[in-house]
């Protein structure tokens, strides 16, 4: 039975009623038989979010026996991430990745959740991660030295393979070796099967079984390769950290040394304690994957909005020979390079890293209008609500200056959550925004980038949003390259 109802903000809102619940309007057949009757292109979930959004306020579909719910409105997402967030567990497919990631901060809940992120915190501590800017302008600095003017680059393979530097460099205290890239190659290839691997009935149990199915076959020995190296590489720190101690010096500035060595300081019963050594390695598989290609992806959607909107390009490079001349970026320009951030901002709303996320109601809960069994799936896309006209208009139009501080001001917080919020909000938020804004300063300093023409860029919503192939950038020098000695005697007094 569909009722009409008005709830506070004057919106009528329809709700389908089933006994005491109240779901949103939506999809009548289940989801497979939609999907087939559709021909949606599979591999494509946006799509079918795009459609679901004529539904409003929020839709509601089924898929098998599960009850699914896409939220569009600011204010129900809060109360999901904020507000409920008690009675709301991570949903499937992301408890699922503990079969690759352990108990991690990613796949973790509750009180195990809480512990971790209360050891983890002081890595991310904002007067701690600001130590590694001097790092990001270097390695920024020397990827960008090595193109050639009139040449040509794949700015998406560039700006993943300097995120991936700089994790190494930051997260160990590493360049890119042997090890760091088998732990990228390895979870590249897990990437690729994880879809397959989580649509199977039991996954876990079969994976524990050693059933002989190629995608498990495959999936155990790249987690096997993964845990070998990443558990060899925190042995290493130990001994380094051991060595350390025995000079009399502090621990290393890298997060892992701080991870290993933060101690909970939470609740009675946990107090004291430290990360055994697999919650360790599930913690630092955790943050490699969640950090760079994240990073990356926002980059390279960065270079290509900038390379096809040239008053925006102009405005940055201007904004960068103002505050930064021709010596390199430091820590101390970031509050001055407002336009660089601002182009970031706009990048990750029209192309959110993170572009869709997702809990589970572990108990029934109201939610706006709306009332929701236990058990159901609650989804929200950053990439759909970050194009709300209502929000933004005329939402296709990349343009910075809707992340000018009035402008910003005059939003409901979660009409733009590139970062998620609540409890679980993106702990390396701080980490992605400085990194971003160093690159894309380095970068310009130095070099003017033209989209090859003839290209068809395509989203790829997997994990993360990526671009479906290369993304070819045509060069152009704007000079012979930033003073990187400057920023060496910077460095030294700093
Ligand atoms: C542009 C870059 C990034 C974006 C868009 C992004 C986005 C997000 C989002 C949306 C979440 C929340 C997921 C959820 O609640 O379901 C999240 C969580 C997380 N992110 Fe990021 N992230 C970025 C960069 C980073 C970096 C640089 C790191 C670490 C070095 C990192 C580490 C994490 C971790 C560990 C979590 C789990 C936090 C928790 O549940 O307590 N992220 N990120």
């Amino acid at each position: 039975m569909d009722d009409e109802m008005n709830f506070g903000s004057g919106d009528a809102v329809v709700v389908k009623r089933r006994g005491r619940l109240r779901l949103p309007q939506g999809l009548r057949w289940n989801l497979p038989f939609y999907l087939f009757s559709r021909f949606f292109k599979p591999g494509n979930p946006i799509l079918l979010f795009e459609h679901l959004r004529r539904y409003g306020r929020a839709a509601h579909y089924r898929l098998l026996w599960n009850d699914i719910v896409l939220l569009h409105d600011p204010e129900d997402i809060r109360e999901v991430l904020v507000d409920k967030a008690n009675v709301f567990v991570k949903e499937r497919t992301q408890r699922r990745m503990k079969i690759l990631l352990g108990e991690g901060l990613i796949t973790a809940d509750g009180e195990s959740h809480k512990r971790h992120r209360r050891i983890a915190a002081p890595a991310f501590h904002r007067q701690r991660i600001q130590a590694y800017a001097g790092t990001i302008v270097e390695l920024a600095g020397k990827r960008c030295a090595g193109w050639q003017g009139g040449g040509r680059v794949d700015v998406a393979a560039e700006m993943m393979g300097l995120a991936l530097e700089i994790t190494a460099r930051t997260l160990f205290d590493t360049a890119v070796t042997p090890e760091i890239q088998a732990v990228n190659d390895e979870t590249n290839a897990v990437m690729e099967i994880y879809n397959t691997l989580i649509a199977l009935p039991r996954a876990e149990w079969m994976l524990a079984a050693h059933l002989p199915l190629p995608t498990l076959m495959r999936f155990r020995r790249s987690k096997r390769r993964l845990d070998a190296v990443v558990d060899q590489m925190i042995a290493d720190k130990q001994r380094e950290m051991e060595a350390r101690q025995r000079r009399g010096e502090q621990i290393g500035g890298d997060v892992l040394s701080m991870l290993m060595a933060a101690r909970d300081d939470g609740a009675e019963a946990s107090r004291g304690t430290k990360l055994n050594s697999r919650e360790l390695r599930d913690e630092v598989l955790t943050i490699f994957l969640a950090g760079y290609e994240t990073v990356a992806n926002a980059l390279t959607w960065a270079w290509k909005l900038v390379s096809e909107h040239p008053e925006v390009e102009a405005r940055l490079a201007a904004e960068v020979e103002a505050v930064l001349g021709t010596r390199a970026a430091t820590l101390e320009d970031l509050p001055q390079l407002k336009y660089t951030e601002m182009v970031v901002a706009e990048a990750m709303r029209l192309y959110p890293p993170a572009w869709a996320m997702g809990r589970q109601a572990t108990e029934e809960v109201e939610i706006g209008p709306y009332r929701l069994p236990k058990g159901c799936f609650v989804f929200f896309s950053q990439y759909i609500v970050h194009r709300d006209a209502r929000y933004f208009p005329r939402p296709e139009v990349f343009d910075p200056e809707r992340f000018a501080q009035e402008a910003k001001g005059q939003r409901p917080k979660f009409a733009y959550f590139p970062f998620g919020g609540g409890g679980r909000q993106c702990i390396g938020e701080s980490f992605a925004w400085m990194e971003a804004v160093l690159v894309m300063a380095t970068v310009i300093q130095r070099w003017r980038m033209r989209l090859e023409p003839g290209q068809r860029i395509e989203v790829q919503p997997k994990i993360t949003l990526r671009p479906a192939g290369a993304v070819w950038m045509r060069l152009e020098e704007r000079y012979a390259g930033a003073d990187t000695e400057i920023n060496e005697e910077q460095e030294a007094r700093t």
